[in-house]
């Protein structure tokens, strides 16, 4: 395997401390793998584990970790549109958890939230009616407090929404070989290699961000695909980290498909942000066989918290993601991109839309930044509680949802719902916000229009939140009840 050389323009200065060296864009002698593919469109049935493990990340040592079915993540889920599936989640565990479907509409009874807690050594059984369009979703827990820490330690995992039309479309569908299910994620080790998770006081306030990118749970790896075009199918499963993809000859990504299905038409772009949460589907065409890497930006989240914070996020420069080779023996198999992939433009009218101002709040003054300060993180004012239901919503209604940020960029997610980015600071959303989401990062204020279709009565209702994940466990959560 050829030598590998990291991409210039990243400092000897790491991401997270400003003095570790990076783990990023190593030489890449390693094949990535897929999470294995648990295939639920025939038999309608899941059997999911949460279980403990060990998994060898970087050099030898081996690190606890938490899996569903397997050491750390969990499998892809493939489940059917149209029909149901039946799920059983075993907590094999000592402590509780959730199982959060994100992305999929369903209702409040069976999301999964931190309402449907599965205590050690019980199941949880939910059914999983779908009748949405196909789309790249993805599952993970959700305890109140504990989801940062429960995530980290490997409690996620991807769900494709299958309506098993992708070969009529012309889009890549080979798991693995030219539809590549791809989890971004970044960590931090102990001397010792296990999964450090001490905050730091950054890290408090702006989110966790590691040194060491794991794609797939893997450190140091590179993707070998075929001639043609190949299907990515990105989430951001990083607690904090904010990802602006790029590949590195400049060559386009096709977006296909966002959170919550796909576009009605490819869209190019030469850079993609992704945010944690989100989803985005592209094809990259490998067709003149040429060697690439998808590589990121460092984190964008600067301005005034960053610089308040000493500037670790204003580096510049770029990071290696994955590296990719060609392999001209595999086959190819789709060389033409699709021109027309089905899905819905979205074009709802706000005029008689119920209007709702949410605003994400940091805590304020000089002892929080010490850490040593109650206030907490919330939306408009108020800090999550369990009890508490923050507003209800009709079932059957649009609403308009403006959602303002200041301080720093927050990805914003509502349960049981897809919507329509109205506008973004006043203006047409940019392009890779055109499709239906359910995350979207919030770069001072974006307008939503949301509609609620999925019932989440007063014991199972619906969360909104940053899914920056040390915000959501800090309080910049809510919840709404749909009837
Ligand atoms: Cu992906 Cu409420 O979460
Ligand atoms: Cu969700
Ligand atoms: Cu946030």
């Amino acid at each position: 395997m050829r030598r590998r050389t990291f991409l210039g323009g990243l400092s000897a200065s790491a991401l997270a401390t400003g003095t570790a060296s990076l783990s990023f864009g190593q030489v890449a002698a390693k094949r990535l793998t897929m999470p294995p593919l648990l295939d639920a469109t025939s038999s309608g049935q899941v059997r999911l584990e949460a279980q403990k493990g060990r998994t060898a990340f970087v050099g030898s040592s081996r690190a606890d970790t938490w899996g569903f079915n397997q050491p750390f993540l969990g499998p892809t889920l493939r489940m059917s549109t149209g029909r149901a599936t039946q799920v059983d989640v075993l907590n094999s565990l000592d402590e509780e958890i959730s199982v959060h479907w994100h992305g999929l509409l369903v209702p409040g009874t069976v999301d999964g939230g931190p309402h449907q807690t599965v205590a050690p050594a019980t199941t949880w059984s939910p059914e999983l009616e779908l009748t949405q369009p196909a789309a790249t979703a993805w599952y993970h827990s959700h305890i109140h407090g504990a989801t940062a820490r429960q995530v980290q330690m490997g409690l996620a995992g991807v769900l494709q929404i299958d309506d098993g039309q992708d070969d009529a479309r012309g889009l890549p569908s080979q798991y693995g070989v030219d539809d590549l299910t791809l989890v971004l994620q970044d960590r931090r080790f102990s001397r010792r290699g296990e999964i450090d998770l001490s905050l730091t006081m950054p890290d408090r306030m702006m989110g966790f961000l590691g040194d060491t990118i794991l794609v797939n749970g893997q450190v140091g790896t590179m993707a070998v695909v075929p001639k043609g075009l190949v299907r990515l199918r990105l989430l951001n499963g990083s607690n904090a980290r904010i990802y602006t993809l790029a590949l590195s000859d400049g060559r386009p990504m096709h977006l296909v498909a966002t959170d919550s299905g796909y576009l009605d038409k490819p869209t190019r772009l030469s850079k993609l942000r992704l945010s944690p949460g989100e989803r985005f589907e592209v094809l990259v065409d490998f067709s003149d066989a040429r060697d690439v890497t998808l590589t990121s930006e460092h984190n964008p989240n600067t301005g005034m918290m960053g610089g308040m914070m000493g500037g670790r996020r204003q580096q510049s420069g770029r990071f290696s993601v994955l590296p990719f080779t060609v392999d001209p023996t595999l086959p190819t198999r789709i060389t033409r991109q699709p021109d027309d992939l089905g899905g819905s433009r979205p074009n709802g009218d706000a005029a008689n839309a119920i209007w709702r101002r949410l605003s994400l709040d940091m805590p304020m003054g000089m002892g929080m930044m010490l850490g040593r300060s109650d206030r907490r993180f919330s939306i408009n004012g108020d800090a999550f509680a369990m009890g508490r239901i923050n507003f209800r919503v009709t079932q059957g209604t649009i609403e308009r949802w403006t959602v303002n940020a200041d301080m720093m960029m927050h990805p914003f997610h509502v349960h049981g719902v897809k919507f329509q980015v109205l506008s973004e600071n006043g203006r047409a959303p940019q392009r890779q916000n055109t499709g239906w989401k359910d995350t979207v990062l919030v770069n001072g204020s974006v307008d939503l229009l949301i509609r609620f279709d999925q019932p989440a009565p007063a014991n199972a209702p619906f969360m909104y939140h940053c899914h920056i994940l040390e915000h959501e466990d800090g309080g910049m959560m809510g919840q709404f009840i749909v009837g």
